[in-house]
């Protein structure tokens, strides 16, 4: 391994089992890394900051056989030279130093470069120092001599984790800026930036998060962002829709309930809490919550703690709740149908979901995106939507927001006929409806038998075919023309042919008066 540089010879590839001369960590034998382990830790860099030359050689020995890259410092300056140089990504930093102290090495990386997770190594009996390390911005700290080679490396392995989660959280939020997606999310509006820069802020929290917005504006997919941008995205996301589940039963649906709880609890059940334990629990339709589920809610939310229906005894589950509503929940309070102390609990932070009339710019993206996540689906040709088309639709009032837009374009995917989505495709536009169109009629039946005019069974097949196919022309464009007032335009449209095209079949039609 060459990763390790420093300001001393580089540290050997580890031939075995990393016991080094330090007494702190002597016997204890780490287990194998897993292979997960390993490539997970690759690429991570540790720098080792101490000034007793052996225990730097047997940190380095040990973590190098997990796979992290190491660099050693014997004191605060090389070190602060070794971070301006390069990446680190985790930092052992030892305390009692001379020249410069281990905190004052703190201080400073602290605002040179914020990024980079800093672990203590205090002398076990000063913790009060370890305390104050913390405070000012270190992620964790081990006393010395260490408990055990394992501690270390958990230690470590986590600051590593946090560091890669909130390099991904800062990737995220510069490929925000000129974003047109966020999650399952589409927009690019000034309005929808600012939804999603709060959901990634929030994220990575365990935070209770509140998400406010009408009908139909994406609050669940919002819910869905922020579980997958978190670290329980490994994990599961259970929703639960409050106004779905009969009253009596959402409390034992979200606490579970032990055996003869209730007439008909026959066994005992793991509520939706111990599904969602170490992931997120979305709780739709949260102002629909009877009052009893509100209580328990508030607790489970204190002090992590639920209790099944009819069992005295509590469980400890580690789940994020977030809650979203359509209706004015703070109202809800004022009228005395919402504890106010668990809105407050839930309301932590809250995200708006603006309305779709508030983020017209994103009309079109959404109204592209939808056409083609339906074209696909049924596997139709569709690839434009005509200017008429957007202009009707950026017109719109949208009352019923995204999901009435999603709607409304599935709904002229079915009925566009050409390559494009045209005003009268959408339900609200002009013409549309009142004419059933091709595509609205069902399938037709299996074809009623054609009968063969007695003149045409006289004609050879190609000059039978051409007469009937001429036949065929003209009385359709009659009928079309009938129907339409004569409005050609109208007309064409309705047979799905362009204009010119109908034309030329009126022309060739009306040219030929004489045939049959
Ligand atoms: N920004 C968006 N991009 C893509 N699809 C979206 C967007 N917003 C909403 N949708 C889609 O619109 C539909 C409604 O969204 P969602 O169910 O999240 O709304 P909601 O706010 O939870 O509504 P309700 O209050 O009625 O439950 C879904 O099919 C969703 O996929
Ligand atoms: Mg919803």
């Amino acid at each position: 391994m060459n990763d390790s540089q420093s300001t001393e010879p580089p540290v050997p590839a580890p031939a075995a089992p990393p016991l080094g001369s330090s007494p702190s960590i002597e016997g204890l034998m780490p287990e194998a890394a897993t292979e997960d382990e390993l490539v997970r830790d690759r690429g991570t860099r540790v720098l080792v900051v101490d000034d007793e030359a052996s225990l730097r050689r047997t940190l380095a020995r040990l973590l190098m056989t997990r796979g992290f890259e190491v660099l050693t410092a014997e004191d605060g300056e090389s070190a602060l030279a070794l971070l301006a140089n390069g990446k680190v990504d985790v930092m052992l930093l030892d305390v009692v130093m001379p020249l410069m102290t281990g905190m004052q090495v703190l201080q400073l990386v602290r605002q040179r470069q914020p990024d980079v997770e800093i672990i203590m190594m205090t002398g076990h009996a000063d913790v009060a120092t370890a305390v104050r390390a913390v405070k000012n911005g270190a992620y964790d700290f081990l006393t010395k001599p260490f408990p055990s080679t394992e501690a270390v490396l958990i230690a470590v392995a986590k600051a590593a984790e946090r560091k890669r989660l909130i390099d991904k959280t800062r990737l995220l939020e510069q490929q925000l800026e000129n974003r047109e997606q966020f999650g399952e999310m589409v927009g690019s509006s000034s309005v929808m930036r600012q939804v999603y820069r709060l959901a990634l802020g929030v994220a990575p929290t365990s935070t209770s998060v509140l998400i406010l917005g009408e009908s139909g504006t994406g609050k669940e997919l919002v819910a869905r962002a922020v579980h997958q941008h978190s670290q329980r995205m490994a994990r599961s996301f259970v929703t639960v829709n409050c106004s779905a589940i009969p009253v009596e039963l959402v409390e034992s649906e979200l606490f579970g309930h032990v055996r003869g709880a209730f007439t008909g609890a026959m066994g005992t059940r793991a509520g939706l809490f111990e599904t969602a334990d170490k992931g997120t629990l979305f709780l739709d339709e949260i102002a629909d919550l009877p009052p009893a589920a509100q209580v328990k809610l508030l607790r489970a939310l204190q002090s992590g703690e639920i209790k099944p229906v009819g069992s005295d005894e509590t469980k400890v589950v580690d789940v994020r709740v977030v809650a979203a509503t359509n209706v004015d929940l703070k109202k809800r309070v004022d009228d005395g149908l919402f504890r106010e102390d668990l809105y407050y609990r839930l309301n932590v932070i809250a995200i708006h979901v603006p309305p779709l009339r508030k983020r017209k710019d994103d009309i079109p993206l959404l109204a592209y995106h939808f056409m083609n996540k339906y074209a696909k689906r049924m596997g139709r040709e569709i690839r434009r939507i005509s200017p008429e088309a957007l202009r009707l639709l950026r017109e719109q009032p949208w009352q019923g927001n995204v999901r009435e837009l999603e709607n409304a374009i599935e709904h002229a995917v079915v009925l566009a006929r050409g390559d494009a989505i045209l005003p009268a495709d959408l339900p609200f536009g002009r013409g549309a409806q009142s004419v059933p169109t091709f595509s609205d009629r069902p399938p037709l039946a299996p074809a009623s038998p054609f009968v063969l005019p007695a003149e045409l069974g006289d004609l050879p097949f190609a000059e039978a075919k051409k007469r009937a196919v001429l036949a065929f022309e003209k009385s359709y464009i009659e009928t079309m023309l009938e129907r339409t007032g004569g409005n050609i335009s109208e007309a064409a449209r309705q047979s799905g042919l362009d204009r010119s095209n109908f034309r030329r079949v009126i022309k060739k039609n009306t040219g030929r008066k004489k045939e049959p």
